[in-house]
Protein backbone atom coordinates (compact mmCIF):
# COMPACT_ATOMS: atom_id res chain seq x y z
CA UNK A 1 0.00 0.00 0.00
CA UNK A 2 0.75 3.49 -0.34
CA UNK A 3 2.07 4.89 2.83
CA UNK A 4 2.95 8.89 1.19
CA UNK A 5 1.35 10.05 -2.10
CA UNK A 6 2.64 13.49 -3.12
CA UNK A 7 0.70 14.51 -6.35
CA UNK A 8 1.72 17.69 -8.58
CA UNK A 9 2.51 19.52 -5.13
CA UNK A 10 3.97 23.03 -5.82
CA UNK A 11 4.86 26.23 -3.28
CA UNK A 12 5.23 29.77 -3.83
CA UNK A 13 6.20 32.29 -1.14
CA UNK A 14 5.87 35.73 -0.89
CA UNK A 15 3.25 38.30 -0.60
CA UNK A 16 2.23 38.24 -4.40
CA UNK A 17 3.26 34.24 -4.05
CA UNK A 18 5.45 35.08 -7.10
CA UNK A 19 8.76 32.87 -6.04
CA UNK A 20 8.29 29.48 -7.30
CA UNK A 21 10.31 27.44 -4.64
CA UNK A 22 8.33 23.64 -5.45
CA UNK A 23 7.52 22.60 -8.88
CA UNK A 24 5.61 19.89 -9.69
CA UNK A 25 6.48 17.69 -7.41
CA UNK A 26 5.21 13.44 -7.39
CA UNK A 27 6.06 10.70 -5.78
CA UNK A 28 4.80 7.80 -4.18
CA UNK A 29 5.89 6.28 -1.73
CA UNK A 30 5.49 2.83 -0.52
CA UNK A 31 4.68 1.76 3.28
CA UNK A 32 7.77 0.45 4.76
CA UNK A 33 9.92 2.31 2.71
CA UNK A 34 13.31 4.73 3.42
CA UNK A 35 13.77 7.15 1.26
CA UNK A 36 16.35 10.00 1.23
CA UNK A 37 15.29 13.65 0.51
CA UNK A 38 19.20 14.82 -0.84
CA UNK A 39 19.37 18.23 -2.70
CA UNK A 40 21.66 21.32 -2.51
CA UNK A 41 20.81 24.49 0.37
CA UNK A 42 17.76 25.94 -1.18
CA UNK A 43 16.34 23.64 -3.14
CA UNK A 44 13.15 23.25 -1.13
CA UNK A 45 13.41 19.46 0.79
CA UNK A 46 12.01 21.00 4.14
CA UNK A 47 9.50 22.97 2.78
CA UNK A 48 8.12 19.62 1.01
CA UNK A 49 8.62 18.45 4.46
CA UNK A 50 6.62 19.96 5.83
CA UNK A 51 3.99 19.96 3.34
CA UNK A 52 3.96 16.40 3.68
CA UNK A 53 3.47 16.70 7.21
CA UNK A 54 0.88 19.29 7.38
CA UNK A 55 2.97 22.49 9.05
CA UNK A 56 2.67 24.22 5.64
CA UNK A 57 -0.30 24.19 3.15
CA UNK A 58 0.51 23.41 -0.79
CA UNK A 59 -0.02 26.29 -3.36
CA UNK A 60 -1.26 23.35 -5.35
CA UNK A 61 -1.10 19.91 -5.69
CA UNK A 62 -2.65 17.46 -3.02
CA UNK A 63 -0.47 15.36 0.08
CA UNK A 64 -2.00 11.88 1.48
CA UNK A 65 -0.90 9.62 3.84
CA UNK A 66 -2.14 6.20 4.09
CA UNK A 67 -5.06 7.69 1.76
CA UNK A 68 -5.98 10.34 3.84
CA UNK A 69 -5.33 13.72 2.53
CA UNK A 70 -3.29 16.23 4.49
CA UNK A 71 -4.03 19.25 2.06
CA UNK A 72 -7.97 18.98 2.38
CA UNK A 73 -8.20 21.07 5.72
CA UNK A 74 -7.81 21.32 9.10
CA UNK A 75 -9.72 18.39 10.12
CA UNK A 76 -8.80 15.92 7.66
CA UNK A 77 -4.84 17.24 7.93
CA UNK A 78 -5.23 16.10 12.08
CA UNK A 79 -6.73 12.77 10.78
CA UNK A 80 -3.97 12.23 8.50
CA UNK A 81 -1.46 13.31 10.59
CA UNK A 82 -1.90 11.21 13.42
CA UNK A 83 -0.06 8.77 12.63
CA UNK A 84 2.89 11.18 11.61
CA UNK A 85 6.29 11.49 13.79
CA UNK A 86 8.63 14.33 12.92
CA UNK A 87 12.24 14.68 14.20
CA UNK A 88 14.54 18.09 12.99
CA UNK A 89 17.90 18.81 13.12
CA UNK A 90 17.09 21.08 15.94
CA UNK A 91 15.84 18.78 18.65
CA UNK A 92 13.27 20.54 19.80
CA UNK A 93 13.14 19.00 23.47
CA UNK A 94 11.69 21.25 26.11
CA UNK A 95 14.63 22.29 28.71
CA UNK A 96 12.70 21.61 31.84
CA UNK A 97 11.51 18.17 31.28
CA UNK A 98 14.09 14.96 31.65
CA UNK A 99 14.66 12.76 28.70
CA UNK A 100 11.93 10.51 30.06
CA UNK A 101 9.76 13.62 30.74
CA UNK A 102 10.36 14.75 26.75
CA UNK A 103 9.73 11.36 24.90
CA UNK A 104 6.24 10.83 26.56
CA UNK A 105 5.17 14.43 25.67
CA UNK A 106 3.40 13.61 22.56
CA UNK A 107 1.36 10.85 24.50
CA UNK A 108 0.10 13.18 27.25
CA UNK A 109 -1.90 15.05 24.26
CA UNK A 110 -3.31 11.90 23.15
CA UNK A 111 -4.45 11.62 26.74
CA UNK A 112 -2.37 8.40 27.63
CA UNK A 113 -3.03 7.39 30.94
CA UNK A 114 -0.11 8.01 33.29
CA UNK A 115 1.16 4.16 33.72
CA UNK A 116 1.31 3.29 30.21
CA UNK A 117 2.76 6.95 29.51
CA UNK A 118 6.33 6.07 31.90
CA UNK A 119 5.96 2.32 30.67
CA UNK A 120 5.92 3.62 26.82
CA UNK A 121 8.95 6.27 27.49
CA UNK A 122 11.01 3.31 29.23
CA UNK A 123 10.51 1.22 26.64
CA UNK A 124 11.52 4.04 23.82
CA UNK A 125 14.66 5.39 25.95
CA UNK A 126 15.87 1.59 26.02
CA UNK A 127 14.90 1.05 21.93
CA UNK A 128 17.19 4.51 21.67
CA UNK A 129 20.20 2.90 24.18
CA UNK A 130 19.36 5.83 26.45
CA UNK A 131 18.28 4.13 29.99
CA UNK A 132 20.66 5.44 31.73
CA UNK A 133 19.64 9.01 31.02
CA UNK A 134 16.01 8.60 31.73
CA UNK A 135 16.04 11.27 34.36
CA UNK A 136 19.00 13.97 32.64
CA UNK A 137 17.39 17.67 31.09
CA UNK A 138 18.60 18.12 27.64
CA UNK A 139 21.49 20.44 28.75
CA UNK A 140 22.96 17.51 30.83
CA UNK A 141 22.87 15.32 27.64
CA UNK A 142 25.04 15.59 24.50
CA UNK A 143 23.99 16.71 20.99
CA UNK A 144 24.02 12.58 19.50
CA UNK A 145 21.81 11.64 22.81
CA UNK A 146 19.46 14.49 22.52
CA UNK A 147 18.96 13.43 18.83
CA UNK A 148 18.06 9.89 20.29
CA UNK A 149 15.77 11.12 22.76
CA UNK A 150 13.98 13.66 19.81
CA UNK A 151 13.82 9.62 17.56
CA UNK A 152 12.54 8.18 21.23
CA UNK A 153 9.92 10.85 21.16
CA UNK A 154 8.76 10.62 17.52
CA UNK A 155 8.09 7.08 18.00
CA UNK A 156 6.49 7.01 21.26
CA UNK A 157 3.12 6.81 19.84
CA UNK A 158 3.88 4.69 17.05
CA UNK A 159 3.48 6.89 14.24
CA UNK A 160 3.38 4.71 10.74
CA UNK A 161 5.35 7.91 8.99
CA UNK A 162 9.01 8.93 10.10
CA UNK A 163 9.59 12.76 8.60
CA UNK A 164 13.23 13.65 9.63
CA UNK A 165 14.81 16.48 8.57
CA UNK A 166 18.75 16.64 8.73
CA UNK A 167 18.65 14.92 11.86
CA UNK A 168 22.10 14.23 12.55
CA UNK A 169 23.31 17.32 10.75
CA UNK A 170 25.11 18.89 13.64
CA UNK A 171 26.75 16.07 15.11
CA UNK A 172 30.49 14.41 14.23
CA UNK A 173 31.18 11.81 11.73
CA UNK A 174 31.51 8.73 14.14
CA UNK A 175 28.68 10.18 16.23
CA UNK A 176 26.74 10.07 13.00
CA UNK A 177 27.58 6.89 12.02
CA UNK A 178 26.81 5.53 15.06
CA UNK A 179 23.20 7.05 15.09
CA UNK A 180 22.82 5.88 11.33
CA UNK A 181 23.67 2.35 12.19
CA UNK A 182 21.23 2.68 15.46
CA UNK A 183 18.70 4.20 13.05
CA UNK A 184 18.94 1.26 10.88
CA UNK A 185 18.15 -1.07 13.61
CA UNK A 186 15.12 0.60 14.86
CA UNK A 187 13.95 1.01 11.14
CA UNK A 188 14.21 -2.76 10.62
CA UNK A 189 12.76 -3.51 13.71
CA UNK A 190 9.60 -1.38 13.55
CA UNK A 191 9.52 -0.76 9.44
CA UNK A 192 8.15 2.49 9.45
CA UNK A 193 8.35 4.72 6.14
CA UNK A 194 10.80 7.03 6.58
CA UNK A 195 11.92 10.40 4.73
CA UNK A 196 15.02 11.27 5.36
CA UNK A 197 16.41 14.86 4.24
CA UNK A 198 20.18 14.78 4.42
CA UNK A 199 23.18 16.95 2.82
CA UNK A 200 25.54 13.65 2.68
CA UNK A 201 25.14 11.17 -0.25
CA UNK A 202 27.12 9.08 1.92
CA UNK A 203 24.14 8.86 4.70
CA UNK A 204 21.67 8.83 2.22
CA UNK A 205 23.05 5.74 0.12
CA UNK A 206 23.93 4.03 3.31
CA UNK A 207 20.28 4.17 5.23
CA UNK A 208 17.70 4.70 2.21
CA UNK A 209 15.54 1.96 0.39
CA UNK A 210 15.73 4.70 -2.39
CA UNK A 211 17.57 7.91 -2.93
CA UNK A 212 15.41 11.07 -4.15
CA UNK A 213 17.32 14.05 -5.55
CA UNK A 214 16.07 17.38 -6.15
CA UNK A 215 17.44 20.37 -7.40
CA UNK A 216 16.65 24.46 -6.90
CA UNK A 217 14.82 27.24 -8.81
CA UNK A 218 12.18 25.55 -9.01
CA UNK A 219 12.68 22.95 -6.43
CA UNK A 220 12.42 19.17 -8.56
CA UNK A 221 13.12 16.03 -8.61
CA UNK A 222 15.84 15.61 -11.04
CA UNK A 223 16.66 12.00 -9.73
CA UNK A 224 14.81 8.46 -8.04
CA UNK A 225 17.34 5.35 -7.57
CA UNK A 226 16.94 2.48 -5.74
CA UNK A 227 19.69 1.08 -3.66
CA UNK A 228 20.10 -2.27 -3.94
CA UNK A 229 22.39 -3.02 -1.10
CA UNK A 230 22.06 -6.13 1.10
CA UNK A 231 20.75 -5.21 4.84
CA UNK A 232 21.49 -5.05 7.99
CA UNK A 233 24.60 -2.61 6.46
CA UNK A 234 27.60 -2.16 8.49
CA UNK A 235 29.77 0.90 8.32
CA UNK A 236 31.76 -1.34 5.71
CA UNK A 237 29.52 -1.25 3.31
CA UNK A 238 30.92 2.03 2.89
CA UNK A 239 34.25 0.85 1.26
CA UNK A 240 32.36 -1.25 -0.89
CA UNK A 241 32.74 -0.69 -4.95
CA UNK A 242 28.77 -1.17 -5.55
CA UNK A 243 28.73 1.62 -2.68
CA UNK A 244 31.08 4.06 -4.48
CA UNK A 245 28.85 3.33 -7.48
CA UNK A 246 26.03 4.91 -5.90
CA UNK A 247 27.36 7.67 -4.61
CA UNK A 248 29.24 8.62 -7.73
CA UNK A 249 26.54 8.66 -9.71
CA UNK A 250 24.25 10.81 -7.15
CA UNK A 251 27.34 13.08 -7.13
CA UNK A 252 26.87 13.50 -10.76
CA UNK A 253 22.66 14.14 -10.53
CA UNK A 254 23.26 16.32 -7.62
CA UNK A 255 25.94 18.27 -9.69
CA UNK A 256 23.56 18.21 -12.54
CA UNK A 257 25.95 16.22 -14.87
CA UNK A 258 23.68 13.54 -15.29
CA UNK A 259 24.34 12.16 -18.57
CA UNK A 260 22.50 10.08 -20.92
CA UNK A 261 24.27 7.29 -19.36
CA UNK A 262 22.64 7.46 -16.16
CA UNK A 263 19.07 6.94 -18.02
CA UNK A 264 17.51 3.84 -16.50
CA UNK A 265 20.08 3.54 -13.64
CA UNK A 266 18.06 7.43 -12.06
CA UNK A 267 14.58 6.57 -13.17
N1 LIG B 1 8.45 30.81 5.17
C1 LIG B 1 9.13 31.15 4.07
N2 LIG B 1 8.91 32.35 3.45
C2 LIG B 1 9.58 32.68 2.34
N3 LIG B 1 10.49 31.89 1.73
C3 LIG B 1 10.75 30.70 2.30
C4 LIG B 1 10.09 30.27 3.49
N4 LIG B 1 10.55 29.03 3.82
C5 LIG B 1 11.45 28.72 2.88
N5 LIG B 1 11.59 29.71 1.97
C6 LIG B 1 12.46 29.69 0.79
O1 LIG B 1 12.23 28.49 0.10
C7 LIG B 1 13.43 27.96 -0.44
C8 LIG B 1 13.57 26.54 0.01
O2 LIG B 1 13.79 26.51 1.41
P1 LIG B 1 13.94 25.14 2.20
O3 LIG B 1 14.16 25.49 3.61
O4 LIG B 1 12.81 24.27 1.86
O5 LIG B 1 15.26 24.56 1.54
P2 LIG B 1 16.11 23.28 1.95
O6 LIG B 1 16.29 22.46 0.72
O7 LIG B 1 15.52 22.62 3.13
O8 LIG B 1 17.50 23.96 2.33
P3 LIG B 1 18.57 23.49 3.44
O9 LIG B 1 19.28 22.30 2.85
O10 LIG B 1 19.48 24.66 3.57
O11 LIG B 1 17.85 23.17 4.71
C9 LIG B 1 14.52 28.91 0.00
O12 LIG B 1 14.81 29.78 -1.06
C10 LIG B 1 13.93 29.66 1.15
O13 LIG B 1 14.44 30.96 1.22
MG1 LIG C 1 16.15 22.35 5.10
Amino acid sequence: MTAISITDVSKRFGPQGTDPVLGQINLEIPEGQFVALLGASGCGKTTLLRIVGGLETATAGDVSIAGKAVTSGAAARRDALADVGFVFQDHNLLPWRTAQQNVQLPLEARRVSKASRSETGRRMLDLVGLTPAAGKLPHELSGGMRQRVAIARALSYDPDVLLMDEPFGALDAQTRDNLNLELQRIWLEKQKTVVFVTHSIQEAVFLADRVVVMQAAPGRVVADTMIDLARPRGVDVMATPEFARYTGLLREALNDLAAPALDGVLA
